[in-house]
């Protein structure tokens, strides 16, 4: 019974939990480029798969550029945020959290205006895997805990029955020696 859960939860966990981990990307933006002026990061983001949980590398020289998250308005106008909004490490990760319209800027002199230093992109749901394979999954493992703990209270009221049985005999006995 013990290594039959084991089984199922083992399953349950390469069902759901290895492909969630094995499907997050690390995207170089730029590939071996990195964050740069005059790279067409447009081009660069088509035909990639951003998909929340994956994650984005800025790399650069320190000093020469910065990393600011910016909205649709901001990545157009090229709209600098505060500077103490800046990634400036050179190898700036940014964790893609929530699926939707992502931009990002470099707020360095001109870059953006006149280098393209900007890049957009879409974050998707990696909705289709996970959403398919849980649920089938994870009813069997409940329902088969639920049916392995219901025996065990009516074996255990009824055996509080008979130590109560017995004392009554124990009872009956002593009666009987009394009697006698
Ligand atoms: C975009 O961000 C700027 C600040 O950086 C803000 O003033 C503006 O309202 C924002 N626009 C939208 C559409 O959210």
């Amino acid at each position: 019974m013990a290594s039959n859960h084991l089984f199922i939860l083992a399953i349950f966990f390469v069902l759901t939990v290895l492909p969630s981990i094995s499907m997050a990307t690390q995207h170089i933006v730029g590939d071996n480029k990195g964050w740069t002026i005059n790279f067409d990061y447009q081009a660069w983001a088509k035909d990639k798969k951003f998909v929340v949980g994956d994650q984005l590398v800025f790399k650069y020289p320190v000093g020469v550029h910065n990393v600011f998250k910016v909205n649709g308005t901001g990545f157009q106008n090229c709209v600098v945020p505060p500077t103490n909004e800046a990634l400036v490490t050179g190898n700036d990760k940014i964790v893609l959290a929530t699926p939707g319209r992502k931009w990002y800027i470099c707020g360095v002199g001109k870059h953006c205006v006149l280098g393209g230093q900007k890049l957009a992109i879409t974050v998707t749901t990696p909705a289709p895997a996970p959403s398919s394979s849980s649920p089938s999954p994870s009813p069997s493992p409940w329902s088969a805990a639920t049916v392995a703990t219901t025996p065990v209270p009516s074996p255990s009221s009824s055996s509080s029955h008979w130590p109560a049985a017995s004392t009554a005999g124990r009872l009956f006995k002593r009666l009987l020696i009394n009697f006698h």
